[in-house]
């Protein structure tokens, strides 16, 4: 079955960390819906950035990013690739779940600044963030 996946970067506009919660609620809610709709994936959270990656049916996929897009916990959407795969990477995770933590901030950081005109260093960089995911995602050991 082919499958579509999606990367982007977003500005947070959850008050950190008085309504860290509100992250919380989110997961919760997003892991017992991608798993009702066979989207797998993984979110990542800086305290001031959100970073997601999700694949599954394209229907399904489509749908969510509509919603994602007009969600108001967040905010300059900066989709970095839509692209259709035939393998998943998340294929244990509903949703892996990585931060708030400056580390995380880190390893986004280079994604964020890229030079918006270079498509080569984008896919460098998306591919990288996406294999940081992944290990972070492992690391937990928890699969949701
Ligand atoms: C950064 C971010 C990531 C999100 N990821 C998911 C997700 O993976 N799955 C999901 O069902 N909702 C996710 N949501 C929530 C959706 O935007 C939306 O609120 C939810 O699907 C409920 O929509 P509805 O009330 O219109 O049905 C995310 C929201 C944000 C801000």
């Amino acid at each position: 079955m082919e499958l579509q996946s999606v990367l982007y970067v977003s500005r947070s506009n959850i008050d950190f960390p008085n309504k860290a919660y509100l992250v919380g609620d989110l997961v919760r809610w997003s892991v017992s819906w991608n798993r009702r709709v066979g989207i797998t994936g993984a979110l990542a959270f800086t305290e001031t950035h959100f970073s997601q990656y999700i694949e599954g049916p394209p229907q399904a996929i489509s749908d969510l990013v509509s919603k994602i897009l007009c969600d108001d916990r967040h905010c300059n959407v900066d989709v970095i690739r839509i692209a259709p795969t035939i393998d998943r990477t998340f294929q244990d995770w509903s949703l892996a779940f990585s931060g708030p933590d400056a580390f995380t901030g880190d390893h986004l950081r280079p994604l964020i600044e890229r030079d918006l005109e270079d498509k080569a260093l984008t896919d460098q960089l998306a591919d990288k963030w996406i294999r940081f995911l992944k290990e972070m995602a492992a690391a937990t050991q928890t699969h949701i």
